[in-house]
């Protein structure tokens, strides 16, 4: 399996990080990026992880099977999470997973015609001192609100 010279290198740069006899460390790390440009975990992807860090198919299905930023279906362009957690339900996260959900249309990892964003409704996302949070790939929202939400998803449906 190939990727671009910028995957392939992040992909490079994670497998050094691990001693050998260690390479199986590098698993979800390699799982993410490389989720990130086929924009989902297929089973060929599955394969081509196993291969690079020394770990049965088997395996690496189990780690997938386990982590919830791990998804088998493709999402979209932008995967928008919403903590629902008890911090961010008590500061407001289900009003802003109500509000998302009515506003795109879409439910919990179900993505939009236009496959730009898709929702998932996460169990904390680790940064409960800063609730509600919002998720976008990468982009920590804290002290998120309806208007900071409407916001984001105004820019990402503006800029694609
Ligand atoms: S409960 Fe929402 S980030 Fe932890």
């Amino acid at each position: 399996m190939t990727f671009s010279t910028a995957t392939e290198n992040k992909l490079q740069e994670i497998w050094a990080r691990y001693p050998e006899g260690r390479k199986r460390s590098a698993v979800i790390p390699m799982l993410m990026y490389a989720q990130d440009e086929v924009g989902q975990v297929t089973s060929e992807l599955v394969a081509e992880v196993a291969k690079r860090c020394e770990v049965t198919p088997l395996q690496v299905e189990e780690v997938v099977g386990y982590y919830s930023m791990l998804n088998k279906e493709r999402m979209g362009k932008h995967h928008v999470q919403i903590c629902t957690n008890i911090a961010c339900l008590l500061m407001g996260g289900e009003e802003l997973w109500n509000h998302a959900t009515k506003r795109l249309g879409i439910g919990h990892k179900q993505v939009t015609a236009d496959g730009l964003i898709s929702l998932e409704e996460v169990e904390c996302a680790g940064a409960c001192s800063w609730a509600p949070c919002v998720v976008d790939g990468y982009e920590y929202h804290h002290h998120a609100t309806i208007e900071k939400l409407d916001r984001l998803l105004d820019s990402i449906q503006k800029v694609n």
